[in-house]
């Protein structure tokens, strides 16, 4: 299979390199030096050199408090860059899959979101992620968006990829303990990526780790408990006292109302997947 990677330096892009070069994929990994998703020449050349059957896209601008400073380069890069690619993989004839994020909900539900929720974003970085699967979905009918939450693995850069790395220092580690969402491992989640481009059924997944989902807190707990180290250093904090400028949901826990009807496994529970992420490091 020629898959077609964009994104590939960051923390899902290199997961979904590893899986399918694993799987004897013919990988093209472009990653934001080789390719800007958003410049239409660059992606065409890119498409021409690779003559993709899949293509995975795991770029974007995901810095979600700089998104709220510059509306163009979020909306450039998380809009623009996903229309553009599904216009190149329709050109090629090629399956396209593109993520998105559990941010395009406002929080307000008590429950899961699952798909018949209607998305209400907060943050720049949220609507124009939302942005992006519409243009997606517009421009090439073998458009697959995965929407994901809360992605940790190797590589990531954000506090639940990190945690057990703070926590060395043995300073309390202050953690989010009123908002909730469902965490999933890069690893788990690329494959995934590869199975639905493989089966080829258009539409919209919530794709997360199985469980009840976390706080910020909860999670941190246990993944020093798997670390062996003491999880008394967190220390509770409210979402609210860290005054970030783009808000965030309160909860933003998903659920796929699609997987299991076409007869997808069930995810591994992410306490599971972050046993399995932490032995690994
Ligand atoms: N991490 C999470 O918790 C989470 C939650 C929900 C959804 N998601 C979604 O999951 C996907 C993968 O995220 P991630 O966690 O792997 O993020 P990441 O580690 O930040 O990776 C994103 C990659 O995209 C690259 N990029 C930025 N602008 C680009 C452009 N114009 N053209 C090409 N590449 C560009 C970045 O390169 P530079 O760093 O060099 O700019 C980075 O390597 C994204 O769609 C994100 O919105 C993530």
């Amino acid at each position: 299979m020629r898959v077609l990677v964009a994104g590939a330096g960051g923390m899902v892009g290199r997961a979904a390199i590893e899986h399918c070069s694993a799987l004897g994929d013919e990988v093209f990994a472009y990653d934001h030096k080789s390719l800007d998703i958003a410049d239409e020449l660059q992606v065409g050349n890119a498409f021409d050199n690779a003559r993709p059957e899949i293509v995975i896209n795991c770029a974007a601008w995901t810095d979600v408090d700089g998104c709220e400073f510059d509306h163009e380069r979020a909306f450039r890069v998380n809009a623009r860059g996903p229309e553009l690619l599904a216009s190149h993989s329709r050109r090629m004839k090629a399956g396209f899959v593109t993520i998105s994020t559990d941010y395009v909900f406002d929080g307000s539900k008590e429950g899961f979101y699952t798909q018949r929720d209607d998305p209400n974003p907060q943050s720049v970085y949220a609507a124009s992620k939302l942005e992006g699967e519409r243009r997606a979905y517009a421009t090439s009918a073998r458009t697959i968006v995965v929407r994901t939450g809360w992605v940790f693995g190797h590589g990531g850069k954000n506090f639940l990829s990190r945690v057990v790395e703070y926590a060395r220092s043995g300073k309390p580690l202050k953690s989010i303990a009123d908002s909730y969402g469902t965490p999933t491992y890069s690893v788990d989640l690329a494959a995934r990526l590869r199975e639905l481009a493989l089966i080829d059924l258009p539409g919209l997944y919530h794709i997360v780790n199985g469980g009840h989902g976390a706080s910020f807190a909860e999670f941190a707990r246990e993944s020093l408990i798997i670390a062996g180290r003491d999880p008394s250093i967190i220390e509770d904090v409210k979402m609210d006292s860290l005054q970030r400028p783009a808000p965030r949901p309160r909860n933003s826990r998903l659920r796929c109302i699609l997987s299991e009807a076409i007869g997808l496994k069930p995810m591994p529970e992410w306490c599971e997947a972050l046993a399995s992420f932490i032995r690994s490091e």
